[in-house]
């Protein structure tokens, strides 16, 4: 994680324990607990409760449902909260995708600091009594690896991302079985997304040797091993991807994404899904920021670090990807509303203000984003 301290950066590497393969979510039986609450969304099956009851050495383990649909709002967490606060656990495990994961984040602060205020913007005091678990059902969002849960505001109508390095759950387990029968188009798709996180993160303007070896260890397992996805059910293969998933996720979480994700997140609001409008931006914004020769050098490096001949080929990998599976009901959906989010001031002042955005290696200003709109919905 970065953070601006003035003078100098600060370059914190947070990383949490990380269990992965299959039956991953057994190595819980080493984490001493008393009273473990899992928090899940709608689809997760019996048999998986079965299995992480089994996994626990504690004395009682309670299954709560989530209360929110999509990203939660204050209001839809409390019911999730008064019964955690009711139970008591000292281990929480959040079991789901990303708005779960971010959904729990919420609970387990508000479970130990009720007066937590969202608003507030310095949370290195949290010091945590509760151990948090994150077991993903998707692969892509890398909110397992994040600082941040995004909220829905109500009142603003806007996506909200509430911050602080604490929230990180303490171990992410990653079970290829929780993922494998997702649709394909949403596994493609979400892999554009891990993608974007890569690229973006390391053409940011924030600048870190280590966390660029993530970035191109990301792209380089992406890139050889994507086809397990089309091509059939392959467990091992599959972790990989999770895994790389999570190294893309975490250079999201230290560097800060682009244009791609400015412009990405304004889509919600139109019904699009994050990943679909990802794979909508990300090779205009590619293309754009290439151009400046500073920032095509850059790519350039990536490219051949991550094992692409020059910057011409991975730039080719990610359109051919994104053709991989079909976009046109997304792509019509930007399509017949182009006039009028083009004449729309408030969406790219919004863009411009997103706080998921703020990196961009070329300053970004309202007829840079018009540039790529034109250029994605073309
Ligand atoms: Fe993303």
């Amino acid at each position: 994680m970065w953070e601006p301290q003035g003078i100098y950066s600060k370059f914190l590497l947070k990383q949490p324990t990380i269990l992965f393969g299959e039956n991953a979510i057994m190595g819980l039986k080493t984490y001493a607990s008393s009273k473990v609450v899992v928090i899940h969304g709608s689809s997760l099956s019996e048999d998986y409760k079965q299995k992480v009851s089994s996994a626990m050495s504690s004395f009682e383990v309670n299954f709560v449902k989530k209360t929110w649909e999509g990203e939660p709002t204050l209001e839809t967490l409390n019911p999730t909260i008064k019964k955690v606060e009711e139970f008591r656990p000292d281990l929480i495990i959040a079991i789901g995708g990303g708005s779960v994961i971010d959904g729990a984040k919420m609970v387990r602060t508000y479970y130990e600091f009720p007066f937590f205020d969202v608003n507030e913007t310095s949370f290195s005091m949290l010091n945590w009594k509760t151990t948090l678990v994150a077991v993903p059902t998707t692969i892509g969002s890398g909110a397992e690896i994040s600082s941040a849960s995004v909220m829905y505001n109500d009142a603003e109508k806007t996506k909200e991302f509430v911050v602080s390095h604490q929230f990180i759950p303490e171990i992410i387990v990653l079970e290829a079985s929780l993922i494998i029968d997702a649709p394909k188009k949403i596994l493609l798709s979400s892999m554009v997304d891990a993608l974007s996180h890569a690229i973006e993160g390391y053409m940011s303007t924030i600048d870190n040797l280590l966390v660029d070896s993530y970035a191109e260890k990301a792209i380089q397992i992406i890139s050889q091993y994507h086809e397990v996805i089309s091509k059939g059910v392959d467990e091992q293969n599959i972790n990989k991807l999770q895994l790389a998933s999570l190294f893309a996720g975490l250079v999201q979480n230290h560097c800060i994404v682009g244009a791609t994700h400015a412009l990405a997140h304004q889509m919600s609001a139109y019904g699009l899904s994050h990943s679909s409008a990802i794979a909508i931006f990300l090779p205009s914004v590619i293309k754009k920021n290439i151009k400046n020769p500073i920032v095509n050098s850059r790519f350039e490096q990536l490219a051949k670090h991550s094992g692409f001949a020059k910057g011409e080929d991975l730039l080719g990998f990610v359109e051919e990807f994104i053709t991989g599976f079909d976009l046109t009901k997304e792509l019509n959906v930007v399509r017949s509303n182009k006039e009028q989010i083009l004449a729309d001031d408030v969406f790219f002042q919004q863009a411009l203000n997103d706080k998921g955005g703020q990196g961009n290696p070329i300053p970004m200003d309202k007829e840079f984003l018009m540039d790529i709109f034109n250029e994605a919905s073309l």
